[in-house]
């Protein structure tokens, strides 16, 4: 279990976690991880997810240093016969000890409902992982003044599914818009969603004031002090800075 301080209103502990999506090569991966190993990151709970199958060799490069990692997605299924799935329990039998479920990439690209991330996540809880429920708006949903409402059918689909369980998990607001694109919401926006996301578990769990709401999307070692100072923001889901083993640490000290 990830240890907590008081630092925020909860004992919420600050989270980093790297969000490497399909990039990587074992030369890479052996540089990016020798840079945390010698960086002294302890001030805040940091986390790497590597694709799938360099999670053998990143959990023996890290064995001993306080970098924890995780996956990018698991199935909502059992072990079985599910060509090209990833099961929680061989997640955890890696030694991961989070997966990012429900990203926008996976929700666009492989038609993921609500449900099923829902699904993923009470699986990945099964198996002694911590999910990171992503949820997020689109442009065109801001655009409408959507957001509110988006960003809260699918938080509720998770706590419809898991009730108090909730407080195993981490939450990830990450605004569609925002995502490898360079533009970031700005601290008070991001602060507005972030409240909302916190007010909704406070309301349906009790221990909804100790669950983790990390913001991500184009956050870099510029803007993450700001966004890390707001009230309601737990740390970041960080994708392209994370592949840079400076703007990594950066990003990650901005958190402590
Ligand atoms: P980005 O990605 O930091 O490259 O915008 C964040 C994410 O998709 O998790």
């Amino acid at each position: 279990m990830v240890a907590t301080h008081a630092g925020k209103p909860g004992g919420r502990r600050r989270l980093v976690v790297g969000n490497w999506k399909m990039n990587g090569t074992h030369e890479a991966n052996n540089a990016l991880l020798s840079a945390l190993k010698g960086a002294d990151l302890s001030a805040s709970d940091v986390v790497v997810c590597p694709p799938t199958p360099y999670l053998c060799a990143v959990a023996d490069l890290l064995a001993g240093s306080p970098v924890r990692w995780g996956a990018q997605d698991c199935s909502h299924h059992a072990p079985g016969a599910y060509t090209g799935e990833v099961a929680a329990a061989m997640l955890a039998e890696l030694g991961c000890t989070f997966v990012i479920v429900g990203h926008s990439e996976r929700r666009a690209m492989h038609a993921e409902s609500d449900a099923l991330v829902a699904e993923k996540a009470e699986k990945a809880l099964d198996h002694g992982l911590v999910p990171i429920v992503c949820v997020g708006e689109t442009l065109a949903e801001r655009e409408a003044g959507a957001t509110g409402s988006v960003v809260e059918r699918q938080l509720a689909a998770v706590l419809d599914r898991l009730g108090d369980r909730i407080s195993g998990c981490v939450v990830a607001y990450e605004p569609v818009w925002a995502i490898g694109t360079g533009k970031t919401a700005s601290p008070d926006e991001a602060q507005a969603v972030h409240a909302l996301l916190r007010s909704t578990l406070r309301d349906r769990s009790s221990s909804g004031e100790a669950v983790r709401i990390l913001y991500g999307g184009s956050v870099k070692p510029e803007n993450a002090a700001e966004l890390f100072a707001q009230p309601d923001i737990d740390g970041g889901l960080i994708g392209g800075a994370s592949l840079k083993a400076s703007d990594f640490i950066a990003i990650c000290r901005a958190a402590a």
